[in-house]
């Protein structure tokens, strides 16, 4: 059982040898093979190459894939697609010209979700979110990660926690869940914050370790929610629980998240649409990954990150799409890499490698995913034909994937 793609017009990100992100300058180098050809057997990447050099062998299925490209699926490494109902009122009121902060303080924004969340049952959440779910496996997402932080009390972030658990279990791409019930002080602790973070960490931690609900632990490190402080304990009892970080920091301001990130080892930093001279210097040389957002800056019309002197700075950065009702309704990484490209003046080889192999490490999967390599995932998108891949995010809002292939499968 193998498939062969043969006369591919170009073959993008190929990585012969194992890397688990890429910096700096490297950020604009990106490996490809000029019509080449691709074997795909027991839903991995078997084999690649020139055309030349194309094997003979009987294929079960051959696809010709003349004038079209194929790239590794995108790797969505921060998303919240776990939430019940939308936002489109307060998309209205910032029209209309109250800000997101305005709306969050007269009890909208994460507060508005958490509601809506806490009276919807968990069989009704998951049809909500597989929806969401397999809209971006359609638009090319083949691995992706998946927070709570809507539910707001134990039972409400654990009944997130499991959607994402089903999900994982029903969907074929790579899923990995994320703790964020320190997303906003609920209503009931608006006083209280600290009580609320005692019973997350001392009711919603063991249970979340019980039933190995989650991988990563996030809070929302920013003015008024989240203090650096909180952040340091939230993160040190996940540790306790095996959670790794992975936070929300310099949305709005900057506080020392990204040094309290890097402090306690976050596998990313995400957000940074503000961020100091010290905030970079204090990632340079880590192994922890910042990761811009683009789509919410867009939708927020809030600064993007300073992409372009992270990168010159010699750090490496990640795209994600930030998929959630209230920053971010949009779970299309097409748009996110058309959208760097654009607004935070990332070149295309930099967008690319940014949303595929650098998303990966951010989720810990860059040995599964994130670039054509033997023994990854056949998880590839098949372009339409195209003239060159600069066209990906050149053509905003049109999508130039044909069709999306998850371990080998057209899904
Ligand atoms: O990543 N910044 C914090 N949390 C989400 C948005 C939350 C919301 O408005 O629902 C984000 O942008
Ligand atoms: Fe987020």
């Amino acid at each position: 059982m193998a498939t062969l793609f043969k006369n591919i017009k170009e073959l993008i990100q190929v990585r012969k040898e194992s890397i688990s992100f890429v910096s700096g300058k490297d950020m604009n180098q990106l490996p490809t093979i000029k019509n080449a050809f691709l074997v795909v057997e027991n839903g991995l990447i078997a084999d690649y190459g020139a055309m030349n050099d194309c094997p003979k062998n009987d294929f079960s299925e051959v696809i010709d894939a003349t004038g079209k490209m194929i790239l590794p699926t995108w790797c969505d490494s921060h998303t919240h697609i776990v939430y019940a109902g939308n936002r489109e009122g307060e998309f209205i009121d910032r029209i209309k010209g109250l800000t997101y902060e305005e709306i969050a303080n007269r009890g909208g924004g994460i507060l508005n979700s958490a509601k809506k969340l806490q009276e919807t049952s968990e069989e009704n959440l998951y049809e909500q979110s597989k929806v969401r779910l397999e809209e971006v496996m359609q638009l090319g997402t083949g691995a992706v990660e998946i927070k709570s932080g809507y539910g707001l009390t134990v039972d409400a972030e654990l009944k997130m926690l499991r959607v994402i658990k089903r999900l994982k279990e029903n969907y074929p791409i790579e899923i990995k869940a994320t703790f964020l019930g320190a997303h906003a002080i609920p209503e009931a602790y608006k006083e209280l914050k600290n009580d609320y973070l005692q019973l997350l960490i001392n009711e919603a931690l063991p249970k979340i370790k019980n039933e190995n609900l989650a991988e990563y632990i996030d809070i929302f490190c920013e003015t008024g929610y989240f203090s650096v402080e909180d952040t340091q304990l939230m993160l040190e009892a996940g540790k306790q629980y095996g959670l790794i970080p992975k936070i929300h920091v310099n949305q709005f301001t900057t506080i020392g998240g990204v040094q309290v990130g890097v402090k306690h080892h976050a596998l990313s930093v995400d957000h940074l649409e503000e961020m100091s001279d010290e905030d970079i210097n204090t990632l340079k040389n880590t192994k922890t990954m910042p990761v811009a957002l683009p789509s919410c800056s867009y939708f927020l019309s809030i600064p993007y990150a300073p992409a372009r002197k992270m990168i010159d700075a010699g750090l490496p950065l990640a795209l994600a799409t930030d998929y959630n009702p209230g920053s971010t309704p949009s779970g299309n990484m097409n748009f996110v890499v058309s959208t760097a490209c654009i607004k935070m003046k990332m070149t295309p080889e930099e967008a690319i490698n940014a949303a595929t192999i650098n998303g990966a490490y951010a989720m810990g999967l860059e040995n599964k995913v994130g670039s054509i390599s033997k023994g990854k995932r056949a998880n590839l998108m098949l372009t339409k034909p195209i003239n060159s891949y600069g066209v990906i995010p050149y053509s905003f809002g049109t999508n130039q994937i044909e069709s999306v292939f998850i371990n080998g499968v057209k899904i």
